[in-house]
C-alpha cells in the first residue's frame, strides 16, 4: 500500500469518526430529566475513564491568573482550588476544620483541601461511580471521606460544618433554592459557603437573542443541565435563605478560566495515548464533547456564560 493511500484512509476515517460524532452530538442530547439522570451521566462518563484520562481527578476549569499566563491544564486545576480558597477565605480557617464538599466528583477539590490545609473533608455527590472512585483514588493517610447523597437532601444534621465548598454542582440543580438552603443549613454558625459556577447572563437586563437562545439550549441538553442561574440570580436565592446577616458576595472568574475550554480540547491532542487507548468508542466519544466545549468557549467569551463566585457566612447568631 503506498503511504498516499494510507494518508486518505486515515483521513476518511478521521472524517467518518468527526461526522458521527457530530450526528450523536446533535441527535442523542443528555437531557436533564431528575437527578438520576445527572447520576447516570456522571457514571458512564466515570466508568469509561475518558474524563479522567483525559482531565485528570478535578472535573472543572482551572485558573490561569488576569491577564491570564500559560500554564498546564491539569496543574491550572490545582491552581484554582489555591485560589478559589484564598478568595473565599478558607485558606484561614485552622487545620481540622470540618468542609463539606458538596458535587465532588472523583474528589479532586477534597483530597487537595485535606493535604494542603489539614482539613477533614467529606465529598458527596449523587454518582455512586464517582464516589467509589473517590474512595479508591484516596490515601488512608488523608481525612477525606465519600458519600452518594442529593445535594438537595443532605443528610446532616444543621451546624454540621466549618464550611461548604461546591464547584460546579448548581447547573445540574433545577430547584436553586433549595439548593441555596441547604448549603447553608447544614453550617456552624459563622460558618463560610465558597461556591463556584457556570452562570449565564442576567437576561432581565441584556435579553438574549435567538442564536444565544440557541446556544443555552445546548449547553443545557448536551451535559444534563436542568437551568443556569445568574450570578445575581444565584445571589439572590443565598440571601433568601435567611441564614445570612451580611448579602453573599460574589467574583467573576470567566477571564482567569476562559483558556481551560480550549485546554480540554488540546489535553486530547497532547495525550493522544490516553483516549485511543480506550478504543475507538472512546475517541468518537471524545469528539462528540468538542462542539459543546467550544460553544462553551463562545459563550464564556461573550458574556452569555460567566463564571460565578459566591461567599457566604452563615449567621453567627
Ligand atoms: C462538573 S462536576 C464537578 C465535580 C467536582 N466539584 C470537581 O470540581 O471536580 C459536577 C458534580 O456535581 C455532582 N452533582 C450534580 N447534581 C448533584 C446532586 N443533585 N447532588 C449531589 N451531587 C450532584 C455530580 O455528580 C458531579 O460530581
Amino acid at each position: 500500500m503506498t503511504t498516499g493511500l494510507i494518508i486518505c484512509l486515515l483521513l476518511l476515517f478521521l472524517l467518518l469518526t468527526l461526522t458521527f460524532a457530530f450526528v450523536a452530538w446533535y441527535f442523542l442530547p443528555r437531557r436533564f430529566s431528575g437527578e438520576q439522570s445527572v447520576a447516570n451521566a456522571y457514571d458512564r462518563w466515570t466508568q469509561d475513564q475518558l474524563l479522567e484520562r483525559l482531565w485528570g481527578e478535578h472535573i472543572h476549569l482551572g485558573y490561569y491568573g488576569k491577564p491570564t499566563k500559560r500554564r498546564d491544564f491539569r496543574q491550572a486545576k490545582a491552581d484554582f482550588v489555591r485560589a478559589l480558597a484564598h478568595w473565599g477565605g478558607l485558606d484561614k480557617l485552622p487545620p481540622g476544620s470540618r468542609i463539606l464538599d458538596v458535587g465532588c466528583g472523583i474528589g479532586g477539590s477534597s483530597r487537595l483541601l485535606a493535604s494542603l490545609y489539614g482539613f477533614e473533608v467529606v465529598g458527596v455527590s449523587i454518582s455512586p461511580a464517582q464516589v467509589e472512585r473517590a474512595r479508591q483514588l484516596t490515601p488512608a493517610k488523608l481525612s477525606c471521606s465519600f458519600a452518594v447523597m442529593d445535594a438537595l437532601n443532605l443528610k446532616f444534621d444543621a451546624s454540621e460544618f466549618d464550611a461548604v465548598w461546591t464547584v460546579e454542582c448548581a447547573p445540574h440543580i433545577a430547584n436553586k433554592q433549595g439548593f441555596a438552603d441547604e448549603l447553608m443549613r447544614v453550617l456552624k454558625p459563622g460558618g463560610l459557603l465558597v461556591a463556584a459556577d457556570w452562570n449565564q447572563r442576567d437576561h432581565s437586563v441584556t435579553p438574549f437573542s435567538g442564536l444565544e437562545s440557541w446556544v443555552l439550549e445546548q449547553l443545557r441538553v448536551q451535559w444534563a443541565h436542568p437551568a443556569f442561574s445568574s450570578i445575581n440570580s444565584f445571589s439572590e436565592n443565598l440571601n433568601a435563605t435567611g441564614a445570612l446577616d451580611h448579602p453573599a458576595q460574589t467574583g467573576n472568574w470567566s477571564i482567569e478560566t476562559l483558556p481551560s475550554w480550549i485546554a480540554s480540547i488540546t489535553e486530547g491532542i497532547k495525550r493522544p495515548g490516553a483516549v485511543l487507548s480506550l478504543g475507538p468508542n472512546a475517541f468518537i466519544k471524545a469528539c462528540r464533547e468538542i462542539p459543546t466545549l467550544l460553544l462553551m468557549h463562545w459563550a464564556f467569551s461573550n458574556g452569555l456564560m460567566q463564571f460565578g463566585l459566591f461567599k457566604a457566612e452563615r449567621r453567627r447568631r
